[in-house]
């Protein structure tokens, strides 16, 4: 592979203090064939030791900065009233402009309260609709036991690679006002991903956020974000958006922020910790906050730690501050992008362009000889995992597609992704260089798949099949030559 050092025409944003090891970078092929066949093809039940390369995903598993770790001491652990509730809820009405800050424990949690509120308040009832720009797996969890879950993506997401277009993550209006037309007064929140985690990872415009506020305005539905990549998002609009050239992170931030009513926030992601999160609301809705309140008591602990340790708020607030500087988003998208376009120098089908924090395979695609019911993206997950020890995740069948109790596919998910989910600051452009290498063996082997994966005994059919269900594998010969011979 040619490496053109002009993508790297940045400054680093930090430099590494303290190490973790490596234990699994000898295991042997054969030795991970057993490891897949004992967790039943399922990658959520390796143990992380066995795994060289995590790209499982970019939740909880960033390194943090120095200042982080040294505002952690500072923490105090009072169960009400902590200074370091203080500082977490000021990080978040200084950066983002929300006035009342609830917090929660991680993201999961912050939709639950949001959900419970917004339903003892009368806002979501039984027939109730929300919509999005595509719900992650754990928020359509929470949010179909509230109300009837629509995802409306893009004409130019779903116009797949035919288009370049800078912001797939965009919620296509005209599908809004139909859906809204269709059902009157029955879509009462519009729940708004940035950046699009099940479509691609791609970013949301500043245009589309302004004319879906205007309009939820206008038809009085409430309009939250799903924050988790905030930041990431606020990059892409900078770089991506003309108007925005100018701006900095933080004013991008605060503009962001200011269309909508709310946010739910796993802090696990763009704050660059481990553990956290949070629930946000505008000057205009206290009555939100105040009908939310209660379920952090009841389910999180007292309003002002919510599950958290002060020390996990000092890491947050400290942490927001610097994930929203443009230094550390350029060397973070920087990695991914350049990931991005060696795996598609090498020939493998990805969503274009880079999103955020992944690069996104199109199992689809790539490996079309398998029949689409046999779980396309989980066996490539296994394969890159045999071969190179590279942990990622699919997010399409196993997650989204309509199955029977038997876990048979009957109705095809939308797509069928493998992400490679980076960790934030974590891996250098060694680790980076060996993945490309695994990916150039992985090319040269993939087409010798005939069969995919099927469900086996234990599936539940909800919508966390894929965290733990069993695999059982259609044709080990084939999956066993092609991994032999790629390693
Ligand atoms: N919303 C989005 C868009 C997410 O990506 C996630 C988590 C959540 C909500 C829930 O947050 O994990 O803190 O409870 N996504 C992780 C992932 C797990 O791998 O993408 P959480």
């Amino acid at each position: 592979m040619q490496i053109n050092t002009n993508d790297f025409n940045y400054v680093p944003s930090f430099k590494t203090k303290m190490t973790e090891p490596i234990h699994s970078g000898n295991l042997a092929a054969k030795k991970r064939l057993e490891l897949l066949d004992d967790a039943n093809y399922n990658l959520f039940k390796i143990d992380s030791n066995d795994v060289t390369i995590d790209f499982l995903t970019d939740s909880g598993t960033g390194a943090m900065s120095q200042e982080q770790w040294s505002a952690m001491f500072l923490g105090d652990e009072a169960y009400a009233g902590a200074s370091s509730f203080k500082k977490f809820e000021k990080s978040f009405q200084d950066i983002m402009g929300m006035k009342y800050i609830l917090p929660v424990h991680q993201g999961r949690a912050s939709e639950r309260t949001l959900f419970f509120g917004l339903q003892k308040l009368g806002v979501l009832k039984q027939d109730s609709i929300i919509a999005s720009n595509a719900f992650f797996d754990t928020t359509l969890g929470w949010a179909s036991q509230f109300a009837r879950c629509e995802n409306l993506y893009c004409d130019d997401f779903d116009l797949g690679n035919a288009t370049k277009k800078d912001f797939k993550g965009d919620l296509q209006l005209s599908r809004l006002e139909k859906l809204v037309n269709q059902n009157p007064n029955k879509v009462n929140l519009v729940l708004l991903t940035l950046t699009n985690n099940t479509g691609g990872g791609q970013p949301v415009s500043m245009k589309n956020i302004k004319e879906l506020s205007n309009y939820c305005k206008i038809k009085n539905i409430l309009f939250f974000m799903d924050a988790c990549r905030f930041a990431e998002n606020a990059y892409f609009i900078k770089v991506r958006e003309l108007e925005y050239k100018n701006k900095t992170i933080k004013e991008i931030v605060k503009e962001m922020f200011s269309y909508f009513d709310g946010a739910t926030f796993s802090a696990k992601k763009d704050a660059k910790v481990n553990i956290g999160g949070s629930v946000l609301f505008s000057k205009d809705h206290e009555d939100i906050f105040l009908a939310c309140r209660p379920f952090v008591i009841q389910n999180e602990g007292l309003f002002t730690y919510g599950g958290m340790a002060g020390r996990d708020m000092e890491a947050v607030a400290q942490g927001i501050n610097e994930t929203t500087e443009f230094s550390y988003l350029q060397n973070r998208i920087g990695q991914i992008e350049f990931l991005h376009k060696a795996l598609f120098t090498i020939g493998i089908p990805l969503i274009h362009p880079c999103g955020g924090h992944a690069v996104y395979i199109d199992a689809k695609e790539y490996l079309s000889q398998i029949p689409e019911t046999e779980f396309r993206a989980d066996m490539l997950v296994a394969l890159i995992y045999a071969i190179g020890g590279i942990r990622c995740v699919s997010i399409g069948n196993v997650m989204y597609a309509e199955k029977d109790s038997k876990g048979n596919i009957l109705k095809p998910a939308k797509n069928d992704f493998v992400r490679l989910a980076v960790p934030r600051n974590v891996y250098s452009l060694e680790h980076i260089f060996y993945v490309i290498n695994v990916f150039e063996k992985l090319h040269k082997v993939h087409s010798l798949l005939k069969r995919g994966l099927k469900i086996g005994p234990g599936f539940r059919n909800d919508h966390f099949d894929h965290f733990d269900c069993n695999f059982e594998l259609l044709d080990t010969k084939n999956f066993e030559t092609s991994v032999l011979r790629g390693k």
